[in-house]
């Protein structure tokens, strides 16, 4: 029996014991890097860039029940600062022993975050550094911030073989001031990152910093507007969700929530209860990468191509979320469980929020001769958490509708990424005086692993034509959908084209509605765009997945990120373009769909000195998966009972 078919349970017993998904608790990550230091000679010189759950085999997960023996590991990354060399480790938590160790050649793990804090440390006790400074007349070091950043790879000979960061400098204008209003702009210390020690503090020419402090902070600001009344989001009889550990039901939804600290959420075996069946939809989704290309040429600014995922971990720098702030209503959190780069446990308290929000009106019709309407109100479950990644914020927030509906939104806050210039600049906009906010894409790849009723699935492409105007047409006025199967991973790379109404559909081809229509799923292309960056630039080399919107793939356990397990300085071609140079076949079988959307920014005096939310995403709906609307038992609210008709 697969879990697309797995009678739902209806009884209001809680499922009790951890379930083969579940992220690693802090004593299962504790316990794998003591096996892991116990087993290795792993010293004081080793870093641990990744301590994650080693997730199951998909098909022991699919025929797995409750009550099944299962075996929990860890996957390790380490590091040995001491000699470069990385290695992956698979710690059996079940047996307690190391069961594989391999040196990982030629790459570089992401970056932690207690390697931001020393390197930052070394370069402002360099003698060089301060050098620079005082030609700049700065002589307060605490005033003074740095930012190091993944230097990318542009293929210059001496970088090869050493893990450094190349570092954004800034001036704050008091100890509490916004840092990133003032860009140092072309001081770029260089910092080899095993050794800690700085290798040379490039000078690209002095420019005074901006004179605006730039500040956003309340303290700061001495009137507020003063006409905001209360608005008090009550739940008194509770949130109609349930959560068991990880697993979540809600009305009709059902998923299991992980998390690691390179994607942030991830969502396993969402599905949806129809007539007493729990119908499969998605058995893995999360954003696998994202890349932010900066389009500036100097020297100072070209290197500036973060892969938020990939290099930084949007789960490792999660916020701990607060009540009241980040999120209003009835709300379940989730802590997250990782290590620093010393292997030592470490929790973000409330790193996911979930909660339920009222969405307006879900339908609504009039039969106005009758006087009589009919109306539903919407609510939507919200699953979500913000990273703050330097200077940005993204807020991650995954939707569920009671229409079936699934919605990704990217929430897209924080602070513009700034040089400083006298003028006009022709590759970013002067949001201040003498501050330039650099014109930037991000770029957001999803890994949806859908299993629609089961494994089995093909994906189309729906186009709209219009029909010419003939005997068949005499007025001109036809059109038609025409889907086209997607039969191989080059077929499968594809772009939006918003005037043809271009949809990608997933379906499995076995199963039919009611009225014999496969079941489907398709994705709503929402704001989306290409790179600019040349076919031919190293940035395009490294996240060759930008170019198409959409890739398919056959399931493989090991294609879990689309520019590679390590991006960190690696030259490129790795991840989806290598992958699908095989060319495999996708029809009617296990799919991987990598869809990709872009946020184009052309900065906006408006963006500053804090930019207000901007929204990028796209929707899952279903097309046919139902046989009619699956929102028509929403019962009418209280009040529509009582006074709406
Ligand atoms: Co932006």
């Amino acid at each position: 029996m697969t879990l697309a078919h797995a009678a739902v349970n209806q009884s209001s017993q809680p499922i009790v014991g951890s379930h083969p998904l579940d992220p690693l608790t802090a004593d299962e990550i504790a316990t794998a890097v003591a096996l892991v230091r116990a087993e290795r000679q792993v010293g004081d010189h080793f870093r641990f860039p990744s301590v994650v759950l080693h997730e199951p085999a998909k098909a022991f997960v699919l025929s797995y029940r409750l009550g099944d023996a299962f075996e929990r590991e860890a996957f390790l990354v380490l590091l040995d600062n001491e000699t470069g060399n990385t290695y992956e480790a698979i710690a059996s938590l079940t047996q307690g022993k190391v069961t594989s160790w391999l040196q990982i050649p030629g790459v570089q793990p992401n970056i932690m975050a207690d390697e931001l804090v020393e390197c930052e440390a070394v370069v402002k006790a360099h003698p060089a550094f301060r050098d620079a400074l005082a030609k700049r007349g700065i002589t307060d070091l605490n005033l003074v911030m740095v930012d190091p950043w993944a230097p990318g790879n542009f293929g210059f000979a001496d970088e090869v073989g050493i893990r450094f960061s190349r570092c954004l400098c800034y001036l704050r204008a008091t100890p509490n001031s916004n840092a990133y209003a003032r860009p140092l702009d072309g001081l770029v210390p260089v910092v080899d990152l095993n050794k800690m020690a700085v290798i040379r503090i490039e000078d690209l020419g002095t420019m005074p910093p901006p004179p605006e402090p730039g500040e956003y902070e309340a303290q700061f600001r001495s009137e507020f507007r003063t006409d905001i009344k209360p608005l008090h989001i009550t739940q008194p009889e509770g949130p109609s969700f349930d959560v068991d550990g990880h697993h979540v039901r809600w009305q009709k939804w059902n998923f299991r929530i992980g998390f690691t600290p390179r994607e942030g959420v991830v969502l396993h075996t969402v599905g949806y209860e129809d007539e007493g069946q729990l119908r499969s939809i998605l058995y893995r989704a999360s954003m696998a990468e994202m890349v932010v290309p900066y389009g500036d040429p100097r020297p100072q600014h070209y290197r500036k191509n973060a892969f938020d995922v990939g290099e930084h971990g949007v789960g490792m720098l999660a916020n701990s979320l607060k009540l009241g702030c980040d999120c209003l209503g009835h709300i379940h959190y989730f802590d997250a469980h990782l290590t620093n780069s010393r292997g030592e446990v470490s929790v973000i308290e409330n790193a996911i929020c979930m909660h339920e929000e009222d969405y307006g009106i879900l339908w609504k019709h009039t039969d106005w001769r009758r006087d009589s309407a009919e109306v539903r109100r919407s609510r939507r479950l919200v699953v979500s958490f913000i990273s703050t990644v330097d200077n940005y914020e993204y807020g991650f927030f995954w939707y569920f509708y009671q229409d079936g509906t699934i919605q990704y939104e990217i929430k897209l806050t924080g602070i513009l990424l700034c040089g400083s210039l006298a003028g006009s600049p022709k590759y970013g906009t002067v949001v201040a005086p003498e501050v330039n906010a650099i014109n930037h894409q991000h770029f957001f790849c999803m890994r949806l692993d859908f299993d629609l009723d089961g494994s089995a699935n093909s994906v189309y492409e729906v186009n709209t034509e219009a029909e010419p105007m003939g005997p068949d047409n005499p007025m001109g006025n036809a059109f038609y959908a025409v889907s086209s199967l997607l039969q191989t991973e080059q077929a499968a790379q594809r772009i939006v084209d918003p005037l043809a109404g271009r949809y990608w559909k997933v379906v499995n081809p076995t199963v039919q509605n009611r009225l014999g229509q496969p079941v489907g799923f398709k994705i709503i292309p929402g704001d989306t765009i290409l790179p600019f960056a040349h076919p031919d630039s190293p940035i395009m080399k490294r996240a060759g997945f930008m170019a198409k919107h959409l890739w398919v793939t056959p399931y493989a356990a090991d294609e879990q990120y689309p520019a590679g397990k390590y991006p960190n300085q690696n030259p490129g071609d790795q991840g989806l373009p290598q992958w699908t140079q095989a060319n495999r076949a996708i029809a009617n079988t296990d799919v991987v769909v990598w869809y990709n959307f872009g946020h184009h920014h052309i900065p906006r005096p408006e963006d500053w000195p804090v930019m207000p939310t901007a929204y990028s995403g796209f929707i899952l709906k279903p097309v046919g998966f139902f046989g009619a609307s699956p929102a028509m038992d929403v019962p009418p609210s209280p009040r529509q009972q009582a006074s709406c008709h």
